[in-house]
């Protein structure tokens, strides 16, 4: 079946796969800014058509980095990626007949203020990419192949009357002008425009969920960045409990742990703020002992919320204690397993985590930026800056590993 015949038949049946259960397109937020973007898009004429040879290296890289690993410009893969480039042109212009009013490019401060300075408030994007699709075109069904689960975000800087898009099986976007969604464009999807220019905006997002890429530099250059003399960042020692072993046993009893890649709908309110993070995503990764490779089965995470019946020593703490912790929970990561180096992105009302360590088994490692490898005892809490720094654990041991995470009690 040709592409143009499989289009056909991914909205013809759209009716019949739709299946919003799955989310291949997360809503993120909505931003007015599209107003201004827009008139800079139509005011813009350096667009470069998708089928021109005049493609830049920074469009090309953008491109090539949206939805995959994160990289650095380095002229012998930039070639690379010219050459696979060209290769993909040559199979457009034979799906759209050598005609298709499609263009990108690399928004600048000159013509782009607005889009700049929105990239400025959210620093979590980089490789913007802006598109132009021409009144009644389509982007034909495909797919971005690649390692892991491939995902971009993606902005309608403007959405002209019966201009559609629909990603597999979640069905039609339902994009308003500002809409950003998360796009995973491991799936088919495709567009179909309106009667206007159709803009939008694609960005990568660099610290989102677990799809961390080159992150072997946490761990193998850990001496190289570690830095314990600042205060405010990274690890700070805050108390220390003695009846530790208590809680411990009370977490190795216990029986009805809550895989973390539940889905936040399917858990209670104080899990919630746990879960929502992103890890529906997270891959099961080990450490080899110079980087992290893939190991098999789930991720051995899970998460427990300690209630009195349970958890009777770790609840009293947490009664007594109310004056300076919340929210509660259990954290249990199994034998071998990993957490990959991460921030706390999208989550600016609480810039940080008291973390009690319950048992730490010989080999388990944990570290944060910029304080290094944290020397954890059983019984210790750190105030853990984890908005800031960059985080991993490595549990490169024969046991379960059992950390209690709190919040304090100030929206600071
Ligand atoms: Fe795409
Ligand atoms: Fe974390």
């Amino acid at each position: 079946m040709d592409i143009v015949q499989e289009d056909k038949e991914f909205w013809n049946n759209v009716k019949d796969w739709t299946n919003p259960t799955v989310q291949h397109a997360k809503f993120l937020d909505n931003t007015p800014l599209h107003k201004e973007i827009y008139e800079e898009c139509q005011k813009y004429n350096k667009w470069t058509n998708i089928l021109s040879k005049d493609f830049s290296d920074e469009l090309i890289f953008n491109l090539s980095v949206l939805s995959g690993p994160d990289s650095v410009r380095d002229t012998e893969l930039d070639k690379r990626r010219r050459e696979a480039h060209h290769e993909l042109q040559e199979r457009w212009k034979i799906s759209y007949n050598n005609n298709w009013e499609y263009y990108h490019t690399v928004p600048k401060e000159k013509d782009f203020p607005t889009v700049i300075q929105y990239i400025k408030d959210n620093p979590q994007f980089s490789n913007p990419v802006l598109t132009k699709l021409g009144a009644n075109e389509k982007i034909l069904v495909h797919l971005h192949v690649g390692e892991k689960s491939q995902f971009y975000y993606n902005m309608a800087i403007n959405e002209p009357e019966g201009s559609k898009m629909a990603i597999y099986p979640t069905g039609i976007i339902p994009y308003n002008a500002g809409d950003m969604y998360r796009l995973y464009v491991n799936n088919n999807h495709a567009v179909i425009n309106g009667n206007q220019d159709r803009f939008h905006l694609m960005l990568k997002h660099k610290y989102d969920g677990y799809i961390v890429f080159g992150h072997y530099e946490f761990w193998n250059k850990i001496d190289e960045w570690t830095d314990n003399s600042q205060k405010g960042v990274g690890a700070e020692f805050h108390d220390s409990v003695s009846n530790h072993e208590e809680m411990y046993q009370e977490c190795v009893r216990y029986q009805d742990w809550i895989h973390a890649t539940t889905e936040p709908n399917n858990v209670s309110e104080d899990l919630v703020n746990i879960t929502k993070v992103g890890f529906e995503d997270a891959p099961n990764m080990k450490w080899d002992g110079d980087k992290f490779v893939s190991a098999d089965g789930i991720w051995p995470r899970w998460f427990a919320i300690p209630d009195k019946d349970n958890f009777p020593t770790i609840y009293k703490f947490l009664e007594k204690n109310k004056h300076q912790y919340r929210l509660p929970v259990i954290s249990k990561l199994g034998p071998g397993a990993t957490i990959l180096p991460h921030r706390h992105i999208g989550q600016t009302h609480i810039p940080f985590l008291y973390n009690m360590c319950l048992n730490f088994p010989e080999g388990c490692r944990f570290a944060i930026y910029p304080t290094g490898l944290v020397p954890y005892k059983a019984g210790d809490i750190y105030k853990l800056h984890v908005h800031t720094g960059v985080h991993s654990v490595i549990n490169n041991s024969t046991e379960d590993r059992f950390h209690l995470m709190l919040r304090g009690i100030k929206n600071v």
